[in-house]
């Protein structure tokens, strides 16, 4: 199993919306795909038609020990399953707060490793306990960023957070690429306007993605429709830049699926 965070502590950069992207367009090609939220805004397990007022479980209720790893798991498809997220995580920085609180993520995950080929994990805009969570269970990172001037606020902060985690818990995290979205003309990203994310890029040792996304009024539409974009809008400008996202993505990080769906 491939596990990939999106992982930027700005709030709104496309975290959530592209790792549904990536999760469905990886399960469409055939593999199994979990999901994991570990945003307190749940915005992932709602976009997955998860009934949030109803639920057995969360992944809080798993890492305070009352409820088991299955009883947060919620089967979306054949081969498409997820974690849940709650309300209730948002206190995660003051509930945990023993040593084992970085780990407790990776400790479910390894019971579940053979089940999937990829699981994508979506964590809240801050680096707290959940993302470090994220991060030491991770091979890869995206970094999904907002081609606006605000952008850079924070990169040395990611990169420290970043680099603590190698050195502490997980020395062999990589950072996969940055993701520009929200792109409002494709025209209009210049090669003045993509100087500072090379830097950036350069500074976290990593690429900018070939493939940006376009903003299209169908990304919040889908969401609330608790739909994936391939099927609401299979012919909308940020579908086709998703799918363009996902081939790309895949182009370094293929694995042989273990089972068609
Ligand atoms: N390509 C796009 N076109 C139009 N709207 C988009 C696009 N990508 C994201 N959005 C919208 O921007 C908002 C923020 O996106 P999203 O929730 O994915 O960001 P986030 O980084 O997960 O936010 P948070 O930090 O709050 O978790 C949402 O309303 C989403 O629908
Ligand atoms: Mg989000």
């Amino acid at each position: 199993m491939k596990t990939v965070t999106f992982c930027i502590q700005k709030g709104g950069t496309g975290k959530t919306t592209s790792a549904l992207a990536l999760g469905h367009g990886l399960h469409k090609k055939g593999y199994r795909v979990l999901f994991v939220d570990l945003d307190a805004q749940a915005n992932l397990s709602f976009s997955c038609g998860v009934d949030l007022l109803n639920l057995q479980a969360s992944l809080f209720d798993v890492f305070k020990g009352r409820a088991s790893i299955t009883d947060a798991l919620i089967n979306l498809d054949k081969g498409l399953d997820i974690l849940v997220g709650s309300i209730d995580l948002a206190s995660a920085d003051r509930e945990f707060t023993s040593t084992r609180r970085t780990y407790m993520l990776r400790e479910y995950l390894s019971d579940l490793e053979n089940n999937y080929d990829y699981c994508i994990i979506d964590v809240p805009p801050h680096l707290g306990v959940m993302t470090e969570n994220a991060l030491t269970t991770s091979d890869t990172l995206i970094i999904p960023m907002r081609a606006d001037i605000y952008a850079m606020q924070g990169i040395r902060q990611l990169k420290g957070f970043i680099d603590e985690q190698r050195k502490y818990t997980n020395p062999d995290l990589k950072i996969d690429g940055i993701l520009l979205t929200c792109i409002k003309e494709r025209a209009n990203l210049t090669k003045a306007l993509m100087q500072p994310f090379e830097q950036i890029a350069e500074q976290l040792g990593t690429k900018v993605y070939k493939t940006s996304i376009r903003e299209t009024v169908s990304v919040p539409e889908t969401a609330l429709n608790k739909s994936n974009i391939y099927d609401y809008a299979p012919q909308a400008t940020a579908t086709l830049d998703y799918k363009a996202f996902v081939g790309e993505f895949l182009k370094d990080n293929a694995i042989k699926k273990s089972k068609t769906k």
